[in-house]
């Protein structure tokens, strides 16, 4: 298991330079200064002991994996994994509330729940232990950020069922940092509290950030001269185009975390500072695959797919195979060489909208809209059917200040980018600046309008 930051250990690269100032360099954990082939040894140890887990203690699996014609014995190496069932959403809802659990309720210290961005909510369980764990990789999470102990973290991920607000919080105390739990929601207040009590660090949703940008302008003040140092953003796909949007408006360096509540919540894996090449996976608590989404059958590392997860280390809870239905690739590690790294997520399967035989994600359209003068990277993608065809229209707020001549350029621009970078026609919207729906967590990005 990880302990928290070690002194002994050797300094990690020092991140670049945000626009001002630059953290210092942070010690690594053991697990994190581990080769490779320590690494893999570890994972095979610890899979084959949750597959036991799993199978001793919760009826699911074991019907599972004797439909399947396996026995934990049957893993004998790390590939064989590719021999045990799937599990997916489905199988928690089914089993609602506890039936997935492998440990008695006397046990478990904390619930979660995900209200999922479709269907019913899964509840997810927390022994001490996953707490411990947990709050581990939240801390190593906002160490590759460039948070340091003394540092102080304004979180305005939900508290509450969301494991955002909770998961940030521990994890942030274990790294040594001073916590302000803002949650989400009240926007003016959060800008009040950012400039009193001069945080270095924020947790928030990559949309949550860009409203309290837009109030910090309402209220006549430069974001840029917050205290405000990294922005650790995760809960929903974002892009490239945002990032560079976010660190120029807000002069900090924007990092990616990503994590899911079945797995564990955020803190599953993380961009480094020094870097910002995609999201280290914290791979001695959980092993990635990527697997092709239609057939399941597993993909070679570098290869586009749906990222599945194996709990190492979970108790409570423990998931083999969970299908996140997030579509990634897998690649090697940089500023954490034993660790593998996950390209920033393109979107979830169920994002996906097929629109006359073309697939488009609404991550395409934020990348192509954020290129395009007069425009804000406040969006909406709106499906309608005309006849027997699905349509699709962009609303895009306007940036404040851009006339009509710049409205109607801004629209065309986007239209045929759209066209000639995705391979559809769409109409292009811009709306007036503060028009369209805000969110205070994550984002919806698509409203469907066409029936049936
Ligand atoms: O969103 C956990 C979390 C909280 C992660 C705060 C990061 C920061 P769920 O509510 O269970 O858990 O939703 C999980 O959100 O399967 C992805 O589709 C999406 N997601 C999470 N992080 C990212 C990210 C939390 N960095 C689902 N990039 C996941 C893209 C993300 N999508």
């Amino acid at each position: 298991m990880s302990g928290g930051p070690a002194d002994t250990a050797p300094p990690a690269a020092t991140p670049a330079p945000p626009p001002g100032r630059a953290p210092a360099p942070a010690a690594l954990d053991a697990a994190e200064r581990m080769d490779r082939d320590e690494l893999r040894a570890l994972q095979l140890d610890r899979l084959r002991s949750t597959l036991r887990h799993a199978y001793e203690n919760v009826e699911h699996y074991r019907r599972a994996f004797e439909e399947a014609g396996v026995t934990p014995e049957d893993c004998r190496s790390l590939a064989d994994l590719a021999r045990f069932p799937f599990t997916t959403k489905a199988d928690l809802r089914d089993t609602y509330p506890y039936g997935m659990f492998a440990v008695p309720m006397s046990r478990v210290r904390r619930l979660h729940a995900s209200s999922g961005t479709t269907g019913r909510p899964t509840v997810v369980g927390y022994t001490e232990g996953d707490l411990e764990v947990w709050a581990d990789v939240v801390a190593r999470s906002i160490r590759a950020a460039g948070g340091r102990p003394g540092h102080k973290v304004h979180i305005a991920y939900g508290y509450g069922l969301f494991t955002g607000g909770l998961g940030a919080h521990y994890g942030a105390e274990r790294a040594g940092c001073t916590v302000i739990p803002a949650s989400g929601g009240m926007t003016a207040r959060q800008v009040r509290l950012i400039l009193d009590f001069r945080p270095e660090i924020i947790m928030v949703t990559p949309s949550y950030m860009l409203a309290l940008l837009d109030e910090f302008e309402r209220q006549g003040v430069d974001p840029r001269d917050s205290s405000l140092e990294v922005g650790i953003f995760g809960a929903e796909p974002w892009t490239e185009g945002m990032r560079r949007e976010i660190e120029e408006r807000a002069g900090l360096h924007a990092v990616d975390i990503y994590g899911l509540s079945e797995v564990m919540g955020p803190g599953v894996a993380q961009e480094c500072v020094e870097t910002k090449d995609g999201l280290h996976i914290w791979e001695d608590h959980f092993y990635p695959e990527v697997v092709d989404p239609i057939t399941g059958e597993v993909l070679p590392d570098g290869e586009e797919g749906e990222l599945v997860f194996t709990s190492l280390t979970k108790q409570a809870l423990p998931v083999v195979r969970y299908r996140t239905r997030d579509l990634t690739r897998l690649l090697p590690g940089t500023a954490r060489p034993a660790f593998r790294r996950m390209e920033k997520v393109t979107g979830r399967c169920d994002d996906m909208i097929i629109l006359r035989g073309v697939n488009v994600f609404p991550t395409q359209i934020e990348e192509i809209l954020l290129r395009v003068p007069g425009v804000a990277p406040h969006f909406q993608i709106r499906l309608t059917r005309r006849g027997r065809m699905d349509h699709m229209t962009v609303r895009v707020e306007a940036r404040p200040g851009t006339g009509p001549g710049q409205r109607a350029a801004a629209a065309a621009a986007i239209a045929r980018d759209v066209k000639d970078g995705v391979g559809i026609t769409v109409d292009v919207d811009v709306v007036d600046p503060e028009t369209l729906e805000r969110s205070v967590g994550k984002i919806r990005r698509v409203v469907d309008a066409r029936e049936g």
